[in-house]
């Protein structure tokens, strides 16, 4: 497999985003990371350049900041992995009478308004850098069309809302940087913290750890051509209908 010589990855705590961050450094990538995490010590660079950059307020200039730092490595490939499923202050709800509306509003926040952050402050060089590759993680469950169980109301209409930003987003850098492709990926049910409630029932061999999903997204990121520009992929670069 080919690893891009530069690779950002925002929301880089995520155990998928540390997973591809460890497989890009090791295979001699600059591997640039944008979090509101410190960075872990056992992250420590191997072979090339790790630069860890820390975002706790993730404001419109801090945004902007860290991207213009992160920019500096010219990176080919920039993953977006924020996402919240659940946390200490809500799970997904079974059904619409458990809806909050201010936990409908942080979930917006954390899975729609954070990305749209960071695309917002990554604008000009999309507009401009050649071949550039964005892949931002969202989840089957937010397609329309797939949903068949219902329930999981903030993450299914975030995730949604999310596919249309970056939708949105391909056709605008599309009309101006033919060579970028932009989409959306389903990384497939992964064990990390955000599956791990719901990780008992899974049917055998359907649960990647990190590392496993971090090798099926680096072939998809890989094999990607403008021709994909705004589609929702699935971990194994088959498209999603919306
Ligand atoms: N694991 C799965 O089975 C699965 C399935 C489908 C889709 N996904 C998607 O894959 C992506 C990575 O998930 P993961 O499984 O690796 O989850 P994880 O380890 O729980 O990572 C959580 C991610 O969300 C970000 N985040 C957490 N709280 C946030 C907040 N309040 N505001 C903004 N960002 C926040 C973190 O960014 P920081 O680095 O800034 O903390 C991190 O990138 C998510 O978008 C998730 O929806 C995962």
């Amino acid at each position: 497999m080919s690893i891009p010589k530069s690779v950002l990855i925002v929301g880089g705590s995520s155990q998928i985003g540390l997973a591809i961050a460890k497989e890009c450094s090791a295979a001699g990538a600059v591997v640039s990371v944008i979090s509101r995490q410190a960075k872990p010590e056992l992250l420590a660079p191997k072979t090339a350049p790790l630069y860890w950059f820390q975002d706790a307020e993730q404001s419109e200039e801090s945004c902007k900041q860290q991207v213009d730092l992160a920019l500096e490595q010219q990176p080919e490939t920039i993953f977006i992995c924020n996402g919240v499923l659940h946390n200490d202050e809500g799970m997904p709800e079974k059904n619409l009478l458990q809806l909050k509306s201010q936990l409908l509003e942080k979930r917006f926040h954390s899975n729609v308004t954070v990305p749209a952050l960071y695309l917002q402050a990554l604008y000009r060089y999309l507009t401009k850098k050649q071949n550039i590759k964005v892949l931002v993680l969202s989840a089957k469950v937010g397609s329309i069309s797939d949903n068949k169980l219902g329930g999981w109301y903030s993450y299914r209409m975030t995730k949604a809302a999310l596919n249309m930003l970056i939708k949105n987003l391909s056709i605008e850098i599309g009309r101006v940087n033919k060579s970028a492709c932009l989409v959306t990926l389903h990384p497939g049910t992964t064990a990390t913290p955000l599956s791990e409630p719901f990780q008992k029932n899974l049917p055998e061999g359907q649960l990647q750890t990190p590392h496993q999903t971090a090798i099926r997204l680096l072939k998809v990121s890989e094999n990607l051509k403008p021709e994909q520009n705004g589609q929702l992929l699935n971990w194994d670069a088959t498209k999603i209908p919306f």
